[in-house]
């Protein structure tokens, strides 16, 4: 999706602006220095950027590279001392090696939507231990959802979805998603896609695809991290860093590599 075209990462960046899980994990680190910090599905920056103006060491993994693309032109307005602290490189997060010892591992942003079953959500967790020093520590951020596929996601019908929006060349990007089959107690759904661009010159390029996501349970999480040597260290419920209930909206782990 993200690499339809490059308006896309243009869209994206219009769309979330959101910043409270940067804050949150500005306070999660707290007093713990200047990091060597890597985001997989790292997108244009909207986590990774802020991170390295705060003098930590950044690197970024993305496969599209409109997205990376759009990243390094905001870091290339950034000055050259906080450039020096950024590294992107484009790798697919499930079948490239992600590089070592660092100090923190994000995986921000409800990423985990962006992968069709648990087994390649539970193999960035064991990509995220081997990438951590031992006492490092991981970040996860993901809706909130246990039990089955919540009925709001139970639905068919054709709606607009993302990206949709007007770039600033007057390109225009619109799309529509359709869920098309699911599975309510493995929490797994297939939605049709369609992204068509229309350039300022009228030229018009479409993509149709179908995307299957499974909604990551914070029992599912919790279970990866125990497994794979974390110890879990906080739980949050929000970007405020109030406590995971059950009737949080999302689940947040901070944990720490043993
Ligand atoms: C929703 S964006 C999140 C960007 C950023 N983390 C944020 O919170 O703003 C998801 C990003 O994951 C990337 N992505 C999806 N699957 C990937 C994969 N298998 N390997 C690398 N990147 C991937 C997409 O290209 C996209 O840029």
């Amino acid at each position: 999706m993200y690499d339809v075209d490059p308006h896309v990462a243009e869209i994206y960046d219009q769309v979330e602006t959101y910043t409270n899980d940067v804050e949150l994990i500005r306070n999660l680190i707290g007093g713990r220095g200047l990091l060597r910090i890597l985001e997989p599905f790292c997108g244009t920056g909207r986590i990774l950027i802020p991170l390295a103006c705060d003098g930590h060491e950044m690197v970024g993994l993305d496969q599209a590279r409109g997205m990376l693309a759009r990243a390094r032109e905001k870091i290339g307005r950034l000055p050259a001392e906080v450039q020096r602290r950024i590294t992107l490189a484009e790798a697919d997060v499930l079948r490239d090696e992600w590089p070592r010892r660092f100090d923190l591992v994000v995986l921000g942003g409800n990423c985990f939507y962006e992968l069709a079953t648990p087994a390649e959500q539970e193999h960035c967790i064991v990509s995220a231990a081997a990438s951590l020093r031992p006492g490092g520590y991981l970040y996860v951020d993901n809706d909130h959802m246990e039990g089955d596929l919540d009925e709001s996601w139970q639905k068919g019908g054709v709606s607009q979805g993302f990206p949709t929006g007007l770039c600033a060349d007057g390109t225009r990007v619109e799309s529509t998603t359709e869920a098309i089959w699911w599975d309510a107690p493995r929490r797994l759904i297939r939605f049709r896609r369609c992204t068509k661009v229309t350039l300022p010159d009228g030229k018009i390029i479409k993509k149709e695809y179908v995307q299957q996501k499974h909604p990551a349970s914070a029992v599912e999480v919790r279970a990866w991290l125990e497994s794979h040597g974390f110890t879990i260290e906080r739980t949050c419920g929000d970007c405020a860093g109030n406590p995971y209930t059950e009737a949080s909206g999302r689940a947040i782990f901070w944990a720490r590599k043993r």
